[in-house]
């Protein structure tokens, strides 16, 4: 919906299967069989056409419809100026407006649909899966510590403001100001994407022959690994009690959010690449979060397994089952 304006309907399990989100699944699937497997490999089933580069050109075919379908869509509002807010729009619209002086080629090139494709497939990529991954690996955290729930509850009641629909029916709402007032809820949704970094691990390629900081060297175009999950998880980095969930260790005496450099919380990234959309997804958690728990008590099936799945994101294996009841409290 925020990058695309449109509601795919696919949050529940009645709803069909989309083409589409299908073949976001399987790109993914195939791009982390390309980290795995000798780039010659790769190249040479994208060269035959066989095994998941055959996969990965098919579903590639099947989103890039759909990309292109959105942009003419965008354009075609533009033009009628329907007034409507995404990502998609807000881009074109600032490229149409763009006044810096820049290469008249490169100014060509960035409103080719080929570009904008491109663009929203970036936005898609990086703010999609992530913060659902994220999200998820928080409710269960919390559904698994009856005292973290508690204490984001008490927090949710003395932040946010009730409303009481005409039907009676009482919900909640809160603005950014608001947000940044749940201190606590922030903490543990940073807590979560300590243990459970969506992106669990980036790779990067030296540029020149270095040194690293621990004393390995890296030579021109070696290409370096790095497990922002296993980072997350050193006791030289993050104490001994590295592996509990612990909100409270990002609240300092003074009840504000201590202020973690990014080379050590990793699962933005750091340096001159990291998350542009840092601040957008923990607005976003926080949201989503707080309707969810502040509404409903959310419970795990009995026996339900819990486990990573092999991806370039860190989604569950089986998916989170769980059991909702409503709370009255709120
Ligand atoms: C919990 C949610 C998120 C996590 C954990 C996350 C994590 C990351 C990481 C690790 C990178 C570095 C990737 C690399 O080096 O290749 C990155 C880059 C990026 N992220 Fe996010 N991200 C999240 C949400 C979002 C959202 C919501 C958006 C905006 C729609 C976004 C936009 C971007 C962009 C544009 C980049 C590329 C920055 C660049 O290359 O200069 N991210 N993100």
């Amino acid at each position: 919906m925020l990058v695309l304006g449109i509601d795919p309907n696919y949050l529940s399990v009645e709803f069909p299967q989309t083409v589409y989100a299908n073949a976001f699944n399987t790109m993914e699937q195939a791009l982390l069989y390309r980290h795995i497997v000798p780039k010659i490999c790769w190249k040479l089933q994208k060269w035959l056409q066989i095994g998941e580069e055959k996969k990965l050109s098919r579903a590639w075919q099947t989103f890039d419809r759909f990309l292109y379908e959105r942009i003419s869509s965008r354009k075609a509002n533009m033009e009628k100026k329907e007034e409507e807010f995404d990502l998609l729009t807000a881009y074109m619209a600032e490229e149409e407006e763009e006044e810096v002086k820049e290469d008249e080629q490169i100014s060509a090139l960035r409103k080719t649909d080929k570009f904008l494709r491109d663009t929203a497939f970036s936005f898609l990529g990086a703010g999609n899966d992530t913060i659902s991954s994220g999200l998820v690996w928080f409710f269960w955290l919390v559904a698994t510590h009856p005292s973290v729930e508690n204490k984001i509850l008490k927090e949710i009641k003395a932040t946010i403001v009730m409303h009481k629909k005409e039907d009676g029916e009482r919900r909640f709402f809160f603005n950014t100001k608001q947000a940044n007032n749940l201190v606590y809820l922030h903490a543990a949704l940073c807590e979560t994407l300590r243990l459970y970094p969506p992106v669990p691990y980036n790779h990067k390629i030296a540029g020149q022959a270095d040194i690293l900081p621990s004393g390995h060297h890296i030579k021109k175009n070696q290409t370096v690994l790095i497990s922002y999950y296993a980072m997350g998880r050193m006791e030289e980095i993050w104490g001994n009690d590295c592996l509990e969930f612990k909100p409270e260790r990002w609240i300092s005496e003074k009840g504000c959010i201590v202020h973690v450099p990014t080379y050590k919380f990793t699962a933005f990234h750091a340096g001159p690449r990291n998350c542009l959309g840092k601040d957008k997804a923990l607005i976003q958690m926080k949201m989503v979060a707080s309707a969810v728990i502040g509404n409903y008590h959310v419970k795990v099936a009995k026996g339900h397994p819990v486990l990573p799945r092999n991806s370039i994101i860190l989604n569950m294996k089986y998916g989170l089952k769980v059991q909702l009841s409503k709370r009255s409290l709120l």
